[in-house]
């Protein structure tokens, strides 16, 4: 997608540099930033601190990470610690767990002369494949977004919540492609941007990507969807996963599972995006997501451009108050409407995936 009118995609492998390229998305959307990782610590430390993040793309950067580590030591027990570490860089996505096993699976038996490359090649595909994906999930709920229009001859209104764009995946995005979508073939279309406490992906990141390839929004606090769907001004609410399990219950970025509870009180309807990747078919409690809980100080802490244009960073909460950062909640299956996925749009249920997904 679009940065001041030239592609980007959110990570590649440059031959010439030897490393891996990201966008630091920690210093967006007030600098642009490519950034190289050149060993795996660098890339799991890149998926902690969130340098890149989102479900799609940390798997990515997971896959690149064991082709890091292969450049750095082509040694069986460093390749299977650091594999460990990446799949616990962070809990909830399933994507980091996904693609670890994936490049596993292709390098078993690989001979030693050999391993380097195919791990590169593999890595390549996961990324081209997500691309794929997620341009056909935007394909599949495009079809979604026009049958809204064709019903209101208006502009569609569509809550999003989190980054679920093309900087949490590799390109297009999950919950964007259907947007980017439907505003390319000029379908008219306004997204409602829950700004997305505490690190505020939906201000920071989604509305600056949006904007950057010129679809109208409007950043909103989180508590605001209510009352917009309760006044009509929410046409449908499309979101991403970290996690949607065997059962068709969706793990996202916390406060998602209050929408759905707005959205199914006011009969809009609520889709999840989602590749195959984020699928963990071995799941069937919702009780058994693990929840990534993170440093408080991600919300007794801001950070902006002071009056000198320079990076700021304040306390906003008193000094004595405890506070708690639970990163992802859980929206059960029976609040989704579909789950719009890379092979088309199914019911959120166990017999809905399966039929999709065989
Ligand atoms: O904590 P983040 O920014 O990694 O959370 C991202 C989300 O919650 C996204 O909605 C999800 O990963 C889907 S990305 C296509």
């Amino acid at each position: 997608m679009q940065i001041n009118g030239k592609a980007f995609r959110t990570i590649w492998f440059d031959e010439k540099d030897q490393a891996v390229k990201i966008i630091d998305q920690t210093k967006l959307p007030h600098k642009f930033e490519v950034k190289n990782l050149n060993t795996v610590k660098d890339a799991i430390n890149a998926i902690k601190t969130m340098e890149v993040r989102g479900a799609p793309l940390i798997g990515a950067t997971a896959a690149y990470g064991i082709v890091l580590a292969i450049m750095e030591n082509n040694d069986p027990k460093f390749i299977k610690t650091n594999c460990e570490n990446l799949i616990k860089s962070r809990p909830t996505a399933i994507n980091l767990k996904w693609a670890v096993n994936r490049m596993l699976k292709k390098l078993s038996g690989v001979n030693n002369n050999e391993v380097l490359k195919i791990a590169l090649e593999e890595a390549k595909l996961i990324c081209e494949e997500d691309v794929k994906f997620c341009e056909n999930i935007g394909l599949n709920g495009l079809k979604i977004i026009e049958e809204i229009y064709n019903k209101k001859k208006d502009i569609v209104n569509i809550l999003t919540h989190c980054n679920a764009g093309w900087l949490a995946t590799i390109d297009w995005g999950t919950a964007t492609s259907p947007i980017y979508h439907a505003h390319r073939k000029g379908v008219k279309v306004h997204v409602w941007v829950d700004e997305t406490r505490p690190r505020n992906q939906g201000a920071f990141l989604t509305s600056y990507e949006l904007n950057e390839e010129g679809v109208p929004n409007t950043i909103i606090a989180d508590n605001t969807g209510g009352i917009l769907m309760q006044r009509g001004e929410v046409d449908i609410c499309i979101v991403g996963t970290d996690r949607t399990i065997a059962t068709g219950d969706v793990a996202n970025k916390i406060g998602t599972y209050l929408k759905a509870l707005a959205a199914k009180d006011n009969n809009v309807p609520f889709y999840v995006a989602l590749p195959s990747s984020t699928i963990d078919w071995e799941t069937t409690d919702l009780k058994n997501i693990p929840i990534e809980e993170r440093n408080s100080e991600e919300l007794s802490h801001a950070e902006g451009l002071d009056e000198n244009n320079e990076l700021k960073r304040i306390r906003i909460y008193p000094q004595k108050s405890k506070a708690m950062n639970l990163a992802f909640d859980v929206t059960p299956a029976k609040y989704v409407t579909g789950l719009i996925t890379e092979k088309g749009v199914c019911e959120a249920s166990a017999d809905g995936l399966k039929k999709l997904f065989k």
